[in-house]
């Protein structure tokens, strides 16, 4: 009751909010290509993969002709291969793990975005929690890494989760409300196309523990996050952009979660190392959509 009160009250405010902005209330009912998110299916290799792995990888994957948008995100150094080996034919997008918000110089062992683009990446993830926690990235690297991405016509995946005792708390909202505000902070006008920006609900408690949020969880959190876009930018924008979740997401849970109405699909690290599985996730995901579930908000 609490989730939909909340959704009553933003789309009031949103209305007022752009009806003062642009002198006419916005057409609810006609938001374009705005009202429709392609369901996504992203695999997170983290530091795992060899030549020999990518190409048998390649030979096993099958996605020809399908409604979900799939990305996978080897490490950096093994994408021309990636790229190289996928057959003619094959919808799989590119991505990267990282990268570095300076366009070159001095930094041993980073790689700017466009370096990226350039060997084949299309999508970024940014603020993995392994990032923040493992290598220092504060919110203020993240906000920088997230500007560099899209301006160099990087997608990118913002991550964004509470840890175990955050939740325990009751500061999750807290915590993805600083972590949004933060991230996106700067995006200002012209804004980037909405359909080009992804945001991925990662609990750090589930990821890689085999613990996945319920659903209900999640639904609450993914919610919360599009309600939050939608403040700090409009209503249409946050139903344009896709909020997948993350966190031991495999193809025995993918269904159920992918059928909630703020979940758009998953970024996915263990199943997305399995060819199998991972396909198998492409079906529950494109299964959820078919099945009518509303996804316009
Ligand atoms: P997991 O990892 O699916 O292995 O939990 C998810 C992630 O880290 O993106």
């Amino acid at each position: 009751m609490d989730d939909f009160r909340r959704k009553i009250e933003n789309i009031v405010r949103q209305v007022v909010t752009e009806t003062l902005a642009s002198g006419q209330p916005p057409d609810l009912r006609s938001s374009g290509d705005y009202s429709v998110r392609r369901m996504m299916l992203a695999a997170n290799w983290k530091m795992n993969g060899s030549v020999d792995f990518v190409r048998n990888y390649a030979m096993d994957l099958t996605v020809v002709g399908h409604d979900v948008e799939v990305v996978l995100c080897p490490p950096a150094v093994l994408l021309p291969v990636l790229a190289q080996s996928l057959a003619v034919g094959q919808q799989v997008e590119l991505g990267v793990q990282d990268l570095h918000y300076e366009s070159d110089g001095a930094y041993t062992g980073e790689h700017s975005a466009s370096m990226l683009r350039d060997a084949g990446a299309i999508y970024a993830i940014v603020g993995h929690s392994e990032r923040r926690s493992m290598f220092g990235e504060s919110d203020d690297v993240v906000r920088k890494k997230l500007m560099a991405a899209i301006v160099n016509d990087l997608r990118p995946i913002l991550c964004v989760g509470e840890s175990d005792e955050e939740r325990a708390s009751g500061s999750t909202f807290r915590v993805l409300r600083a972590q949004l505000t933060a991230a996106l902070g700067e995006l200002a006008s012209p804004l980037p196309d909405p359909g080009n920006v992804v945001v991925a609900y990662e609990p750090l408690w589930a990821i890689g523990t085999g613990q996945t949020a319920t659903a209900q969880q999640a639904q609450e959190a993914m919610s919360f996050i599009r309600d939050r876009i939608g403040e700090m930018f409009s209503w249409s924008f946050a139903q344009a952009v896709r909020i997948l979740y993350g966190g031991s997401a495999n193809p025995d849970n993918a269904f159920e979660l992918a059928s909630m109405e703020d979940v758009d699909g998953f970024l996915v690290g263990g199943a997305g190392l399995d060819p199998k599985k991972f396909m198998s996730m492409i079906d529950s995901v494109s299964h959820a959509a078919k099945e009518g579930v509303v996804r316009a908000g």
